[in-house]
């Protein structure tokens, strides 16, 4: 056995030889005579797990981020040995075990190429103070290898040489350096030889990831506890590793009701109910779109949750319909924390029923929140998670309310120097009885869970809105998620870029940026930049802790206004594309944003590249985060790109300068590409939509783009009443052809597309839909620009002279 002796030093344990291997249907045991157990699982052909044991056995095997709805099944599974390894094959993977000490090797079954090698492999210290071990597994990390992932970590997107740590923290006005900040997401993708894999290490406690920071060579990651439990997922495509691990984990349950997509507004806090309605009705008067208004802690009694203040909201119920009636959906926080006070019935309950969390020796976990002293429900119980979803039952279904954000749900406490609670603090943690320490990463997670099973009860038929600040791996099953409490600085709109597309990388889309900084006060122009950016994030939320001014569009100047309307404007255009590429995600676990080397990881130029994002499938964004700035240079990825304002067509695979004051950033949509498009409407469901606008690039050669639509809302989807429709452009030097497919029970409400043609090479002679010559002049209002068809067309041809 080859030992790295000053690994040996630190007190590492390291497995012995195999000597047992047992198979039982999927899974493969290797038992070495130092008692350590190897158990692998063949999930799927392109996704194994590794766990281990150093005592012979396992514990429960039980697990908050893996999805009961995850995918197994393989089509081929070998087992063979020689004297020095046993070899296991999948269709898509080789997986090498070494008899001699357990050392993994994977390899591309298709071309036998080496994708990943442990280094020192699995190997352990035993923890005298906790019992257990500290677990961890070392990997050889090669020149050229990038590793993309990890949550919401503030730095660049590429990993390469940073060593980082998951611990879900309450982090005010971090900046690109702190670690930790919010999120606890243990899987990263490494991408070497043009070929992408993923690790997702399940485990909860903390945890920590080196790449290539304390050897240059190695790529290691190690947990304070628990086991070490892992999934190898083989890509080769970045896209399908994200995919799989989505899969893994879990996508979102259902799709967000339409409305979610469109532009929120809040601030620490809007009260009384007359600066709430002020708000609003000046979102109606300026004509800026907005379908969300957000009440922070001061709507409650002494921040009592499920309280509201009287003084401020009288008659709440009555609020919240007037603001329906305008069209605004009224989201409300609700926090962990709960006043210790006698008189207050959700302490009161909780506290008969045993619901709270307790020190290991018996006293209840005390801790200062917003409310003063608090306690604090332990949601890892599946009783008290019932519980709490039904003291949802007033908010949502009887006042109205119909989204809930959950925060401060690490959980953070106030004046302690962990910011947390203390490692001794017991959890159920559904029965596997446990301390803080394995809990602390997943009790923000099972908070927003059982506030969404109460959202989901109560909002019937309609569908639930949650949002979270904390979250592990699986989170996004449940619940949108925000970024935490960042900072109105330009660098801070650089993080803000750089952690929606990590996250989105991290199976964790529906995510967005407190849009302008939540400490400090923006300048107009950078709050003008933000926007721009934000419109195209998931979800779009323009929040502050007002302590430093307004933060509403109208706050700054009125070109500021102006632009900002704009651009919330086009997000509501880009409503049905957006939708669309929600479809996709939580159909088959595809991001929304795909940062520049998920979209093309064999341009090598793309792997160090952090501005540049694709937004759905055809859109490339790049936001402008400079000062001053008239322009910038960006790098445009392989193929042809139109400049969304000027039409211009260009050739990718470069850097280069595109214009873009205050007014403009840089946008290109993919050569090719349908884009959906609706009126301009002050919030989702405004109008009777009778015509979609498809905005169509001309592409000498084969595209393929789609249109997802259902009710906007509720559950018919899931009973088939969709409508998906693929569009099929073939471009010729003189003709474009566009096919339509059509699938789902749902009617749309729109009857007819009105065309849009960019870039046509031609001039048109005649134009066939379905087989009949239609009348251009008719059809035809702005030079073979405008064509207006029927949604249900199969085929359209565009004939040049
Ligand atoms: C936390 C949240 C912030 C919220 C504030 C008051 O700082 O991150 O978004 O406004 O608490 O509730």
């Amino acid at each position: 056995m080859i030992i790295n002796t000053e690994l040996e030093q630190k007190g590492n344990l390291f497995p012995s030889k195999i000597i047992n291997f047992k198979k039982d249907v999927d899974t493969l045991y290797f038992s070495t005579d130092n008692d350590v157990v190897l158990q692998l699982t063949v999930l799927r052909d392109s996704v194994l797990r590794f766990r281990y044991s150093t005592t012979g056995t396992f514990g429960n095997d039980f697990s908050y981020a893996i999805t009961k709805y995850a995918s197994t099944g393989y089509n081929h599974l070998t087992i063979d040995e020689d004297d020095e390894f046993y070899k296991i094959t999948t269709s898509k993977l080789i997986c090498h075990i070494a008899k001699e000490d357990l050392r993994v090797s994977l390899y591309d079954a298709k071309d036998n190429e080496l994708i990943n090698q442990d280094e020192v492999g699995f190997h352990w210290e035993e923890s005298y103070e906790y019992g257990g071990n500290i677990v961890k597994m070392s990997k050889i990390s090669n020149d050229g290898e990038s590793y993309y992932g990890l949550g919401d970590k503030p730095n660049h997107l590429n990993l390469k040489g940073k060593r980082y740590q998951n611990w879900v923290t309450d982090s005010y006005a971090y900046g690109k350096d702190t670690d930790p900040i919010y999120k606890a997401i243990p899987f990263y993708t490494g991408l070497h030889n043009k070929k992408a894999y993923g690790i997702f290490f399940d485990n909860t406690f903390r945890s920590y990831f080196d790449f290539s920071h304390e050897r240059r060579n190695v790529t290691s990651f190690w947990a304070d506890g628990g086991e070490m439990n892992y999934y190898f997922i083989y890509g080769p495509q970045m896209q399908d590793v994200i995919e799989s691990y989505t899969d893994l984990t879990g996508k979102p349950h259902q799709l967000p009701p339409l409305w979610a997509l469109g532009y929120h507004q809040c601030k620490w806090s809007y009260y009384p109910e007359s600066k709430v309605k002020e708000i609003t009705s000046t979102f109606r008067k300026l004509k800026i779109p907005c379908d969300a208004i957000y009440l922070d802690i001061d709507y409650m009694e002494g921040f009592r949750c499920f309280t509201w203040n009287k003084e401020y909201f009288p008659d709440p119920k009555r609020m919240v319909k007037e603001l329906a009636d305008d069209g605004f959906k009224t989201v409300a926080i609700i926090d962990p924390g709960i006043k210790i006070d006698k008189e207050y019935s959700v302490f009161k309950e909780a506290l008969e029923k045993d619901y709270f969390c307790k020190r290991a020796d018996g006293p209840y976990m005390k801790g200062k929140v917003w409310p003063g002293e608090c306690y604090f429900p332990d949601f890892t119980n599946p009783k008290v998670r019932d519980w709490w979803s039904g003291l949802f039952k007033e908010l949502i279904e009887d006042i109205g309310i119909k989204g809930v954000w959950n925060d401060m749900n690490e959980p953070a406490v106030m004046e302690v120097p962990n910011k947390t609670f203390p490692d001794d603090v017991r959890h159920n943690y559904d029965g596997n009885f446990c301390s803080h320490r394995k809990a602390h990463n997943i009790y923000g997670m099972q908070m927003a869970r059982a506030t969404y099973q109460g959202l989901k009860k109560y909002a019937y038929p309609k569908r639930p809105f949650v949002i979270t600040r904390s979250a592990y791996s699986g989170t996004q099953r449940y619940t949108s998620t925000w970024t935490g409490d960042n900072v109105a600085t330009w660098e801070h709109l650089w993080i803000a870029n750089v952690q929606a597309q990590r996250m989105a990388m991290s199976g964790f889309s529906f995510a967005g940026s407190d849009i302008g900084g939540f400490a400090e006060q923006p300048q107009g122009e950078l709050f003008t930049r933000w926007i721009q950016l934000g419109v195209f994030h998931p979800f779009c939320r323009v929040h502050s802790s007002g302590d430093h001014g307004d933060q509403e569009p109208w706050a700054f100047d009125e070109d500021v206004t102006d632009i900002v309307r704009k651009f919330i404007e086009l997000r509501y255009q880009l409503l049905p594309y957006l939708y669309t590429a929600f479809w996709h995600h939580i159909d088959q676990g595809r991001p929304i944003l795909k940062s520049l080397v998920l979209y093309d990881q064999e341009d090598v130029q793309t792997h160090y590249r952090t501005d540049e994002f694709i937004y759905g499938e055809n859109i490339l964004v790049c936001p402008i985060i400079e000062q001053n700035a008239r322009g910038r240079r960006m790098y445009v990825p392989r193929g042809n790109w139109y400049n969304y304002w000027t039409n211009e067509l260009i050739k990718g695979g470069k850097e280069l300068w595109v214009d873009a004051n205050i007014e403009s950033m840089p946008i290109f949509i993919k050569e090719g590409a349908i884009i959906p498009k609706y009126p301009i409407q002050q919030y989702v469901d405004e109008l009777d939509i009778d015509e979609v606008t498809l905005d169509v690039y001309y592409k000498k050669g084969k595209e393929v783009s789609t249109l997802y639509d259902d009710a906007n809302d509720g559950y018919d989807y899931t009973k088939g009443r969709y409508s998906l429709r693929t569009f099929k452009l073939k471009g010729k030097e003189n003709e474009l052809i566009i096919q339509q497919h059509k699938e789902g029970k749902y009617t749309t409400k729109y009857k007819t597309f009105n065309l849009k043609i960019y870039g046509l090479p031609f001039e048109v002679k005649e134009i066939q839909l379905d087989n009949e010559i239609i009348d251009i002049k008719r059809l035809i209002l702005d030079e073979y620009s405008n064509i207006v068809i029927d949604k249900d067309f199969s085929e359209l041809h565009i004939i040049g002279v």
